[in-house]
């Protein structure tokens, strides 16, 4: 079943598993994050009914459903109810997307920038731009506020064609309906708050009346409520980025762009702030695009992340699934700390890879293309790994340093002459000289061998690749 949903109305035909049932849908989103459709069933034998289901990417519950407007139906909406229920709950709903990027190319002089990045973002999705610095995040973003012209790509709204390079379409920043947050604020020092969030209203005309209420509106959501008098220069940084973000969700854009926005803030305040981010976007039913190199910011904020690296996309998909299950090395060293062990691939067993390591042999997930004689790095998080007393793991290790982190201790260990860090929960601490048997718990992921630049190496888990 292929339902379209858009934010103002479209119909589709969908088939579900109880054979030619088939359904016309009209959506509209409201005031949060959900989006509440009609699906005028078409039964097998052409009667229809109306039933309401609540979709957020898939349909997550159906809901009650309307009289069928064809008194000829005679069946009792409980029992339509049921019968349409298990075919709308299997069913996998494909949101049109909202934005779409298609081969998006951006060159400066010799540094190619930009090579050859398409995505897709849903409606009310938040998708976050990932990588280290320099891989073309904010450029992609540019060009998506139509800040920048690519050499090539084409970029849609709605379906709706706002560049389109080379030598066609280039919609002006103002006419795209879009709205950045960048990491600098750029808030006006000169106005206080409510000048600040009022002015892209005033420039755009609205009734003074329709700014008053909706500032304070916008005021109170970004928590802000009652400072609408203060000076910008009288804000901290916490509460100028929140003017920031007030002023662009204040213009109702279709798709709000966040460059680095928490980045200025100190650690506390980062934490805090990206919580209530995510929570606004959400209840707002907000579209997002937003860059950082933080994996850990990008893992809270995202539905889907989307791991850059020299222009090009290196993973996409939900956050845990990247960083449970990297599809190279990069991404798993750049999500938050690997170690990275070569090996050598000895043969498939259950569906798994068994891999030769300085640990002796490990059974990892790899690629179907992973072969016996293959060289690999197996990727094993540091919390996976388990101290044991000696006798009870694979593999021998002797503590050389443990730094107590309070809830958890950060170790490092040697096996043989390779060092792995390890993260275990602070019962128990081991000791420097300790000597322990360490056994893993949890996925292990095989991917393809590569050497990694230093440049390159984010996770800390560097001192851990080698061969
Ligand atoms: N206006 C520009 N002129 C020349 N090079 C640029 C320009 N803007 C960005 N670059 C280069 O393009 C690459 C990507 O930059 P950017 O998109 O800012 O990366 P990120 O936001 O991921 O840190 C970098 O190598 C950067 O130096
Ligand atoms: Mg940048």
């Amino acid at each position: 079943m292929g339902v379209h949903v858009s934010k103002d109305c479209c119909s589709t035909y969908a088939s579900g598993p109880h054979g030619g049932m088939g359904a016309a849908v009209c959506g509209h989103a409201k005031g949060d994050q959900r989006v509440r459709i009609a699906l005028h069933v078409r039964h097998r034998n052409h009667v229809r009914c109306i039933v309401r289901a609540l979709v957020r990417g898939f349909i997550s519950r159906c809901g009650e459903h309307g009289d069928c407007p064809d008194a000829s139906c005679g069946r009792d909406p409980g029992r339509l109810s049921a019968c349409y229920k298990g075919g709308l709950e299997s069913a996998v709903v494909r949101q049109t997307p909202f934005l779409s990027i298609s081969d998006l190319h951006v060159q400066y002089g010799k540094i190619t920038a930009v090579n050859g990045m398409s995505f897709d973002v849903r409606e009310a999705e938040m998708v976050t731009l990932l990588g280290p610095s320099g891989c073309g995040k904010t450029t992609t973003l540019r060009c998506i506020a139509g800040l920048e012209a690519p050499d090539r790509g084409i970029i849609k709204v709605q379906g709706e064609v706002l560049t389109q390079q080379p030598g066609g379409v280039l919609v002006p920043p103002e006419k795209r309906s879009l709205a950045m947050v960048f990491q600098s604020y750029a808030i006006w020092p000169h106005m206080n708050v409510f000048e600040n969030v009022a002015y892209g209203l005033r420039a755009r005309r609205v009734d003074p009346g329709r700014i008053r209420a909706r500032v304070q509106e916008v005021l109170r959501l970004v928590g802000l409520g009652g400072m609408d008098r203060r000076p910008a220069t009288q804000l901290s940084g916490g509460q100028q980025q929140r003017v920031a973000l007030a002023r662009a969700i204040v213009l109702e854009p279709k798709i709000l762009l966040l460059d680095e926005p928490l980045s200025n803030l100190d650690a506390k305040l980062r934490e805090s702030t990206r919580v209530e981010l995510r929570d606004l976007q959400q209840r707002l039913g907000i579209t997002a695009v937003y860059v950082t190199h933080d994996q850990a910011e990008a893992m809270a904020l995202s539905d889907r992340l989307i791991v850059m690296r020299n222009g090009v996309i290196e993973q996409e998909g939900p956050p845990l699934e990247v960083y449970m299950r990297p599809r190279t090395a990069f991404v798993a060293d750049f999500m938050g700390r690997a170690n990275l062990l070569a090996g050598v691939v000895l043969g498939r067993e259950d569906g798994r890879l068994r891999v030769e390591t300085a640990l002796g042999p490990v059974s990892c997930i790899g690629n179907d293309r992973m072969a016996p004689g293959d060289k690999v790095l197996v990727c094993i998080r540091p919390e996976t790994l388990r101290l044991g007393l000696p006798g009870n793991g694979p593999a021998r290790a002797r503590v050389i340093r443990h730094t107590h982190l309070g809830e958890y201790v950060d170790y490092y260990l040697a096996v043989g002459d390779k060092i792995l860090r390890a993260r275990a929960l602070a019962a128990s601490p081991k000791l420097e000289g300790d000597v322990v048997d360490v056994s893993f718990e949890g996925p292990i992921v095989a991917v393809p061998y590569e050497e990694l630049g230093k440049e390159e190496m984010q996770g800390g888990g560097h001192q851990a690749q080698s061969e």
